[in-house]
């Protein structure tokens, strides 16, 4: 597993109004979706492109567009929703996924309680938005649901992580070629599995309380 932590100063200052308690939930999505968008440019530096001609007013020239098939980006519900925006538009041709999960907050087990993926995977390159990877079992288990469909080329981008999550989701997914981009690695998790210092519970923030 490849881990890539994107320490930019504007992605170090976005995450500290972001973590703010007093930071106010119209504020939190703005930069939720501002700090996808930086995170995405790292996160797909390794998509699959190709050729194609052009002609420019001056002279002919060969670029390269978004290869075939199109790139898939799988939000994981409800939190992740707040980062599909940034990232489509980065990559508008992609499609998109879905995969919703919650944890259960006794236990920290993630439950599926949605799934909207293609059958085959195989050939697609996968991105999995999550702004947080606290234990790793949310994140684990929906990359496993790629893995099964057959995806190969898995890439997770998420905003905080946490030492612990980290190791976890290495060792639970030993021998399979995976990608994380993340914008912090804080110092660790607390006894309720929140990540410290973090931002407090990123789908209340965006969202609200259910
Ligand atoms: C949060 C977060 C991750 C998960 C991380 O979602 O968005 O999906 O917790 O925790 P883990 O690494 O210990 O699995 P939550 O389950 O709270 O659901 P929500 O997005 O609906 O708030
Ligand atoms: N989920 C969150 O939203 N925040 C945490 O710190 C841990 C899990």
């Amino acid at each position: 597993m490849r881990v890539h932590v994107a320490d930019h100063p504007l992605i170090t200052h976005k995450l500290t109004v972001l973590r703010d308690v007093n930071t106010p939930s119209p504020v939190f999505r703005a930069l939720v979706e501002e700090l996808m968008t930086l995170l995405a440019y790292e996160g797909t530096r390794g998509v699959r492109v190709e050729p194609v001609d052009i002609v420019t007013p001056v002279a002919p020239t060969t670029g390269v567009r978004i290869a075939e098939p199109r790139p898939l980006i799988v939000p994981i519900l409800r939190a992740g929703l707040g980062m599909l925006e940034g990232m489509v538009k980065l990559l508008p041709s992609a499609e998109v996924g879905f995969l919703g999960m919650a944890r259960d907050e006794e236990t920290l087990e993630p439950t599926t309680y949605a799934e909207r993926l293609p059958d085959d995977l195989s050939d697609r390159q996968c991105f999995v938005l999550d702004p947080m990877l606290a234990t790793g079992g949310s994140l684990s288990a929906a990359i496993r649901f790629l893995l099964e469909r057959g995806a190969t080329d898995v890439t997770a981008i998420c905003i905080l992580a946490a030492p612990e999550g980290l190791t976890a989701v290495e060792q639970s997914l030993e021998g399979h070629e995976v990608s994380i981009v993340v914008g912090a690695v804080d110092e660790r998790l607390n006894e309720h599995g929140y990540i410290v210092p973090g931002l407090g519970d990123a789908g209340d923030r965006l969202y609200g309380t259910v």
